[in-house]
């Protein structure tokens, strides 16, 4: 009897210690969700630098020195793109932190965004020129509609 007893409490002990590490849903702590720069500095500085290294991708400069095709060749350039389309995609999750958020438009204008960045990150991946290039050619259209939308020169 003893040692049944002995049995059951080191079974309860053990219980006790598996609980006290997996942490229950409800003990993790609510995802604090803020705006840590304000929308101008959001824009030019988070969004644009991504998005700019997606629009090289189809850039072409001409100088003394004769044309230069921006597009990805190497393997490190195509890190530089999925790093840039990755970045983008993830942003859109910052534009959507609720004080950043007027009203119901503006999450239709920030999913049409990460659709596009997703789809230039798996082309990036893949190395698929045509993929990220069509994206590319796109984006300008996408910020643009939600800047029309609010009135943003
Ligand atoms: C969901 C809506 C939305 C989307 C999508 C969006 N923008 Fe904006 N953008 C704004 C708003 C609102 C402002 C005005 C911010 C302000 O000045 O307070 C702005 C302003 C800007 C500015 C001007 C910043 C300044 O100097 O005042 C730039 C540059 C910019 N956006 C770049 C982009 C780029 C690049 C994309 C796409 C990759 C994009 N935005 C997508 C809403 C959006």
């Amino acid at each position: 009897m003893v040692g049944y007893r002995v049995l059951t409490k080191a079974l309860a002990a053990g219980a006790l210690a598996v609980a006290a590490f997996l942490p229950s849903r409800a003990e993790t702590p609510a995802a604090h969700f803020k705006a840590r720069v304000d929308m101008k500095t959001f824009m030019e500085h988070v969004l644009t630098p991504a998005a700019t290294v997606i629009w090289r991708v189809n850039g072409l400069i001409i100088d003394a020195s004769g044309e230069h095709d921006l597009s990805p060749k190497t393997d490190s350039d195509w890190e530089r793109v999925v790093s840039g389309a990755a970045t983008l995609a993830e942003a859109t999750n910052a534009l959507m932190i609720p004080e950043r958020v007027p009203d119901r438009e503006w999450i239709k204008y920030a999913e049409k965004l990460a659709v596009a960045a997703v789809k230039a990150y798996r082309g990036a991946e893949d190395h698929d020129l045509k993929a990220v290039s069509e994206v590319s050619d796109q984006l300008d259209a996408v910020c643009a509609a939600c800047h029309r939308h609010y009135g943003v020169e």
